[in-house]
C-alpha cells in the first residue's frame, strides 16, 4: 500500500512541486488549498492528485479536513506543512491584521495541522513531518517582521517536536528555501528583486520549486530515518547557518 502524504498549500508554487514529487515517488497524495478553486481544480485535472479545501489557520477546519483526507486515502503518514502567506510591509506600516494573518497561517497553522495527525503517528510508530520554513526565518528580512518571526518559530517547533517524536519513529525536519521562482517571490517589486535580492544569491538565479520538492522526497523516505530536528537550507548560497 502506498503511504499517504498530505501537503498544505499543495496546489500552487513550491507546494505543487512537492505534491507532484511525492506522487512520482509513489505516495498517495492529498493536496490542501485555501482559496483558489480554479487553480486547484486545474491542478487536480492535470495531476490526478486529490485536492481538499480548508484554511490551515483554523484548528477545527484542519481537524475536519484531515478526517476527510483519511476517510478517502487512509491515515496520513507524511505531513508537509508548506502553506504560507506574506503580508510584507516595513514595520512602521505593518498593521496588527498583517501581523496576525501571517502568524496564524505560517506558525499556528503548523500546530493546527500537526496536532490532529500526531497521535495516529505515535500509535503506528511511524511518521514524517516536514515543515517548510524560509531563509527569512533564519536571517530575518526587512519588510517581513511578521513572516520572519513565524518562520523562525517554525524552526523552534521542528526542534522541540523532533525530540518528542524520536522514540516513536516520527521524524520532524525543516527545509528553509531561499528565493524560489514562484508567484510569491514574483510579487516582490521588480526593482527590489533584481537590484537587491538576486545579486545576493551566489548561484545567480532564483531556485526552482522542484529543487525544494526533491529535499522533501528525501526527508520523507525510509533512508532519512536517522535525520530529525534538522534544517536543510536550499538557498543558492545566500545564507549559511
Ligand atoms: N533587500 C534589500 N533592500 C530592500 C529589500 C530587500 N529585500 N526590500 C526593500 N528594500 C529597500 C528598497 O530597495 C528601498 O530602498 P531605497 O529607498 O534605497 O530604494 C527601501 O528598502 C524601501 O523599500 P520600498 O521603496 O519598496 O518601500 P515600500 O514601503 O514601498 O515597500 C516592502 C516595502 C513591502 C518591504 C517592499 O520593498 C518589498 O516587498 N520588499 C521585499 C521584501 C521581501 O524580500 N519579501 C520576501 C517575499 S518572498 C518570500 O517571503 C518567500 C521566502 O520565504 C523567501
Amino acid at each position: 500500500m502506498a503511504r499517504v502524504a498530505l501537503v498544505t498549500g499543495g496546489t500552487r508554487g513550491i507546494g505543487a512541486a512537492i505534491s507532484v514529487g511525492l506522487k512520482t515517488a509513489g505516495y498517495a497524495v492529498a493536496a490542501n488549498y485555501a482559496g483558489n478553486d480554479e487553480r486547484a481544480k486545474a491542478f487536480e485535472a492535470e495531476t490526478g492528485i486529490a485536492v481538499f479545501k480548508w484554511d490551515v489557520s483554523s484548528y477545527d477546519a484542519c481537524r475536519d479536513g484531515i478526517a476527510a483526507v483519511e476517510a478517502k486515502l487512509g491515515p496520513v503518514e507524511v505531513l508537509v506543512n508548506n502553506a504560507g502567506i506574506t503580508r510584507d510591509a516595513m514595520f512602521h506600516k505593518m498593521t496588527p491584521q498583517m501581523w496576525g494573518e501571517v502568524i496564524d497561517t505560517n506558525l499556528t497553522g503548523l500546530f493546527n495541522m500537526t496536532h490532529p495527525v500526531w497521535t495516529g503517528m505515535r500509535d503506528r510508530n511511524f511518521g514524517r513531518i516536514i515543515n517548510i520554513s524560509s531563509i527569512n526565518g533564519q536571517k530575518g528580512q526587512m519588510g517581513q517582521a511578521n513572516y520572519s518571526a513565524a518562520k523562525a518559530g517554525d524552526l523552534g517547533f521542528t526542534k522541540a517536536l523532533a525530540q518528542e517524536g524520536a522514540a516513536k519513529g516520527i521524524t520532524v525536519n525543516a527545509i528553509c528555501p531561499g528565493y524560489i521562482g514562484t508567484e510569491m517571490v514574483r510579487a516582490i517589486p521588480e526593482k527590489v528583486l533584481s537590484e537587491r535580492i538576486i545579486p545576493q544569491i551566489p548561484v545567480g538565479r532564483l531556485g526552482e520549486p522542484e529543487e525544494i520538492a526533491r529535499c522533501v522526497v528525501f526527508l520523507a523516505s525510509d533512508d532519512a530515518g536517522f535525520i530529525t530536528g534538522s534544517t536543510i537550507s536550499a538557498n543558492g548560497g545566500q545564507f549559511f547557518v
